[in-house]
């Protein structure tokens, strides 16, 4: 399975990539994650994407295809396919995607987006609670941790996001119209879009998202 997994901040991508991983055994890339572990890590490329993370903004083009690029050739996981998550966000993004599976004659299955209305996404934002290492989230109300605070399988903290309140949210929601509506766009003349309604809770987002990979493998 190669498939990209589209939406706006909060729509469940980062909840649903897990599970595609799971059952079809596929490697899940989240930029937004791997790009957090640069920040965590205080590199260079950490410090000067901190900023535009939390301006709701976008780290460039070339940064980000590389960061797949090294991931589909040296990753493992990535052998029987993969889920994007995150990424493709612009359209010059998906451009090159296209030439790097073209070299590996490789081709995308299908591309998913996760479709709901802003209004319904502050509440998912601000009441995540994330895990940093495996990238696990979590939800005050809407998907709770067994014990407060902390993550269900190591034991370990559970954090906000820096990026995770309503102000920032406003410009990702902006960035995500401007820039990423556009690629939806690039996948439909392609024929390989699918939408799958995101407001509704995550086992039914699930079966649906299993349905359409299942049908079109
Ligand atoms: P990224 O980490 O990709 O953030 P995002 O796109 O804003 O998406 P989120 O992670 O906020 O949402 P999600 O869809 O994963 O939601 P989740 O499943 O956690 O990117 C962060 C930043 O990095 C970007 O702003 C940009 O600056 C930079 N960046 C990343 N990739 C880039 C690229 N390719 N190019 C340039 N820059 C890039 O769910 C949210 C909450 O809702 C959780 O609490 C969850 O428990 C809950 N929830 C999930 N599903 C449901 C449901 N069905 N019902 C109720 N609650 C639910
Ligand atoms: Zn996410």
């Amino acid at each position: 399975l190669r498939t990209i997994l589209m939406g706006p901040p909060g729509a469940g991508k980062g909840t649903q990539a897990p599970k595609i991983k799971e059952e079809f055994c596929v490697c899940h890339l989240a930029t937004g994650d791997m790009l957090r572990e640069q920040v965590e890590k205080k590199t260079p490329l950490g410090v000067a994407a901190k900023k535009i993370m939390d301006a709701g903004g976008l780290v460039s083009d070339d940064i980000m295809v590389n960061m797949i690029k090294e991931q589909l050739e040296n990753n493992k996981e990535c052998k029987n396919g993969f889920v994007l998550d995150g990424f493709p966000r612009t359209v010059p993004q998906a451009q090159k995607l296209d030439g790097m599976l073209a070299e590996r004659k490789e081709k995308l299955d299908s591309v998913v987006q996760l479709l709901i209305d802003d209004q319904l996404l502050i509440s998912r934002i601000t009441g995540r609670l994330v895990h940093p290492a495996s990238g696990r989230s979590y939800h005050k109300i809407f998907n709770p941790p067994k014990k407060p605070g902390v993550d269900d399988i190591t034991g370990e903290k559970l954090i906000q996001r820096s990026d995770d309140n309503a102000e920032t949210l406003a410009r990702r929601l902006k960035t995500y119209h401007t820039q990423t509506g556009p690629v939806a766009e690039y996948y439909k003349a392609k024929g390989l879009w699918h939408g799958v309604d995101a407001s509704q809770s995550p086992a039914v987002v699930w079966d649906n998202l299993r349905s359409i990979f299942t049908t079109k493998k």
